[in-house]
């Protein structure tokens, strides 16, 4: 097992990576105020992993109340966040009681933000089981629920006291999610870490192969790139923007072609094509870049073509991302493999020329 700490003062926390972490009660019973404990996943994620995680507790003297969600992101929703204030209060649970997201992003997200605001707020502990969620969403804070008109439009940023990356329960994993997980860890090669991205560009093999050494070896380095970014930028005022590279393309994807239908990492690796090709047209990164990055993302089998919903459409559903600062876009753009940066100062003409679906 391997052990990164992140770096936030008196909300710093350690993440364990490893294989069969699940079955360990000792890596969460430091951190319970109470034996009680509420475990939130989804119908998916119950029948493999729930027990796995629960009975060792109940072995332990803990208490654990299960909170079996429906999956999807469609289900990312007020609606759903409710069933878990309902299943908190009608078990009276109190503020000791340590609320456990066991799932991907979507459960982590919820349970996050349930936590964050059951009582004014509850500790709370992340067991991501997608690889998406295991190098991203768990690291960082960032909680929250999608809204008709948007998405992760409502939220809070809430630390958790531990995160348990647990290896194995990839194998499990469907392969498009595990490609979609791969687009965040290649990011992180991508805005900050050449040494990483040529690593990555080396043993894609293995990690489609889901090679214990090296999954373990990208997550940490994935995690420990989030992590130093976050350290310095926990609420998102500069450096933390850089990990939206791909992503205010991608979510106008999302969006457009309804939630759920493109998987959160495919609309970022396309949107991240997307902002390779602007940043082509600004004589910021080479030819011969833009085809390493759309090589690395179809070696992790991830699609590199955006949907063409015309420039209009895509800068409507731009306008609405979290990013827009003064009525203007400000995009994370690339100046070489390694190096990203969130500017404003781009051209309109090769902005709507990206658009136009011509990458
Ligand atoms: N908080 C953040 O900083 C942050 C960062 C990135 C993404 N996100 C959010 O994360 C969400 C996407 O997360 P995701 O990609 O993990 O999607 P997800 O949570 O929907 O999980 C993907 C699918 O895999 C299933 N699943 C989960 N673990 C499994 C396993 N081990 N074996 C088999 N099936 C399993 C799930 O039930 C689901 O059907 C989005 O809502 C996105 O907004 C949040
Ligand atoms: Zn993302």
């Amino acid at each position: 097992m391997q052990t990164l700490n992140v770096a936030l003062g008196d909300r710093s926390y350690p993440i364990h990576i490893g294989r069969n972490l699940l079955g360990n009660p000792q890596l969460i019973l430091p951190y319970l105020k109470r034996k009680q404990v509420a475990i939130v996943t989804n119908t998916t994620v119950a029948p493999l992993y729930l027990q796995k995680l629960a009975q060792p507790l109940r072995d332990s003297g803990v208490s654990v109340i299960e909170v079996i969600l429906p999956d999807g992101e469609a289900y990312k929703n007020s609606e759903t966040l409710n069933l878990i204030y309902d299943a908190l209060l009608q078990n009276r649970c109190e503020r000791n009681t340590t609320l456990v997201a066991l799932g991907g992003g979507v459960i982590g997200d919820l349970t996050g933000y349930a936590a964050a605001t059951y009582l004014r707020g509850v500790p709370f502990i992340q067991v991501p089981t997608t690889l998406l969620a295991q190098v991203d969403s768990s690291v960082g804070g960032k909680t929250g629920i999608n809204h008709p008109l948007g998405k992760n439009m409502i939220g809070a940023f809430y630390q958790p006291q531990v995160v348990l990356a647990d290896i194995a329960t990839l194998e499990t994993l469907p392969s498009r999610e595990l490609a979609a997980g791969l687009a965040e860890v290649i990011k992180y090669g991508l805005i900050r870490d050449i040494d990483f991205f040529e690593w990555l560009e080396s043993n894609m093999p293995l990690l489609n192969a889901l090679n214990t050494d090296v999954m373990s070896y990208a997550i940490y380095r994935s995690c420990q790139n989030k992590a130093e970014v976050v350290a310095v930028d926990e609420r998102e005022s500069g450096e933390r923007a850089l990990l939206n590279l791909g992503h205010t393309f991608g979510h106008a994807i999302e969006n457009a072609m309804g939630y759920g239908v493109w998987l959160h990492g495919e609309a970022v690796a396309a949107g991240t094509m997307m902002a390779a090709d602007l940043s082509r047209r600004m004589g910021w990164l080479t030819v011969g870049d833009v085809s390493r990055m759309a090589a690395i993302f179809k070696a992790a089998n991830l699609p590199v073509t955006p949907p063409d919903l015309g420039a209009e459409k895509y800068l409507d559903l731009m306008g609405l991302d979290k990013k827009v600062v003064d009525g203007k876009i400000r995009l994370v753009l690339q100046q070489g493999i390694g190096k990203s940066v969130v500017t404003g100062d781009y051209d309109a003409e090769a902005l709507n020329a990206t658009l136009s679906m011509s990458c």
